[in-house]
């Protein structure tokens, strides 16, 4: 990489530097991914460094190919009912031995992602203990499950103190039920409810390729959990894909963010949580909020939300005729049928530039993220369309604007047209981002 392109990757990565940063997430880490050694340790070295970065990480693994073979080296057979394994007692010392070794090889690689990586990063521990707690799935469609479990509770102050001590803290399928006895869970409902329990930023599944390549086929790769079910009845995937999908969207319920990653990509983590378009599939949590095109419909709303603020000088005044005539440059943000936000984006297709204006959230939803939101998902539109740059015109919002990556500009930097319609009494300051 040239020296200007790392400083550009590194600008773009920093904001979100600050926004993970104490934040808690919960990665899911297919069993597979762990058997072949040393496949997996960029992947491990990519987590040692996310938790140099104060992410606090909780790491689920699953166990079921070391089950498999510890099993078939024992010689002991076994069932499945609807994808799950039908644990016997007779089992429960081959997934002991199978969990128990997994989590060793866990433990010798994070110890040797330290010593192998280039970077420094502070000392690694990962932790383990009793916090999952069983109940028996018990019996479904005739057949009793035996000792294969389900999640009754997360022990969450236990975990939420290692994760305070800057460890990594690893659930497994294993889990135990108040009376002792010992469970085999499915390692993907623990971490749903790990990441439920401990209220966590974001629930990562690092699984293998082909669910990323089916679901890609068939989705967009960013989703509110709102669409999911009608997506994912009209989707044709095979069955282990939709059932992670809709494992999600139960995830997505209570968890903010759920991520779908290829755990076989090469820093797929790091590209998908500090770039902006990242890399994987990503489910937001229901959002009653909407971004969407303006339409004729929006008239009336978007002048009762802009008449006060021209009244008081902070925007310009349009008229209604104005509006009519300009709405495609308009963008709405909908809350239950009412119009609380909306900007406008004006382009200058000669030099690839565009103006931000009317650009306003009402005043009862302020504070609230929405004027970021708002302006993010304008900043995707514009890239969309081949915006380089945005400028805008304000005489009361600089520093707000300036939090967002503007920089203050002279008038010269306004294209030609634009400049000549600058009004010097109103005097307003202006202001550029860069897109690119
Ligand atoms: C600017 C505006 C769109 C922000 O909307 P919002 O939904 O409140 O934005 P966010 O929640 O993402 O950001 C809120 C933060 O910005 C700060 N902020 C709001 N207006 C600001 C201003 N004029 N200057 C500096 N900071 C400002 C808030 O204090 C808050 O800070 P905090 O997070 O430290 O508490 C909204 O305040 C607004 O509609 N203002 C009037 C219209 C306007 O001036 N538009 C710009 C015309 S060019």
């Amino acid at each position: 990489m040239t020296p200007p392109d790392f400083v550009q990757v590194f600008r773009q990565s920093s904001p979100y530097f600050n926004a993970h940063r104490d934040s808690t997430v919960v990665i899911y880490l297919d069993g597979t991914a762990l058997q072949h050694g040393d496949a997996a340790l960029p992947l491990i070295q990519d987590l040692a460094l996310l938790q140099s970065l104060d992410v606090r990480i909780v790491l689920v693994a699953g166990a079921r190919p070391f089950i498999d073979s510890e099993m078939q080296a024992q010689g002991l057979d076994w069932q499945c009912h609807q994808g799950l394994r039908i644990t016997r007692k007779e089992h429960l010392p081959a997934v002991a031995q199978a969990v128990g070794q997994m989590r060793i090889e866990l433990e010798s690689w994070f110890s040797s992602a330290q010593a192998k990586q280039s970077y420094a990063v502070r000392p690694l521990f990962i932790s383990s203990g009793n916090w999952v707690m069983a109940k028996p799935l018990g019996i479904i469609d005739g057949i009793d499950f035996q000792h294969t479990g389900a999640v009754r509770r997360i022990e969450t102050d236990p975990i939420k103190g290692v994760l305070d001590m800057g460890h990594i803290a690893l659930l497994t399928s294993q889990a135990y039920s108040m009376t002792g006895d010992i469970f085999n869970l499915s390692s993907m409902d623990v971490a749903i409810e790990a990441a439920i329990a401990l209220e966590a930023d974001k629930l990562i599944w690092l699984v293998d390729s082909e669910h990323l390549n089916a679901a890609r086929a068939a989705l967009p790769t960013e989703l509110s959990a709102n669409d999911m079910p009608a997506l994912l009845d009209k989707a044709n995937l095979p069955d282990s894909t939709n059932k992670l999908l809709r494992d999600s969207y139960r995830a997505a319920q209570e968890v903010d963010r759920v991520h779908l990653l290829d755990r076989s990509q090469d820093g797929a983590l790091l590209r998908e949580l500090f770039t902006l378009d990242g890399v994987g599939i990503m489910i937001n949590q229901n959002d009653y909020d909407m971004v969407r095109q303006a339409t004729i419909e929006d008239i009336g709303g978007i002048l009762s939300l802009l008449d006060p603020l021209e009244a008081s000088g902070a925007l310009v005044k349009r008229p209604r005729e104005q509006l009519e005539m300009e709405i495609d440059y308009f963008t709405v943000l909908e809350r239950d049928g009412t119009i609380i936000g909306c900007a406008a984006l004006y382009p200058y297709t000669d030099n690839a530039a565009a103006e931000l204006a009317a650009f306003a959230i009402d005043n009862k939803y302020r504070r609230g993220g929405r004027g970021g939101k708002l302006l993010a998902e304008i900043e995707k539109r514009a890239r969309l369309a081949g915006i380089k740059t945005l400028f805008l015109l304000t005489t009361q919002t600089m520093h707000w604007f300036i939090r967002h990556g503007f920089v203050q500009a002279d008038i010269s930097a306004l294209p030609s047209q634009r400049a000549q319609l600058y009004n010097f009494q109103r005097r307003s300051a202006v202001f550029t981002k860069d897109l690119a």
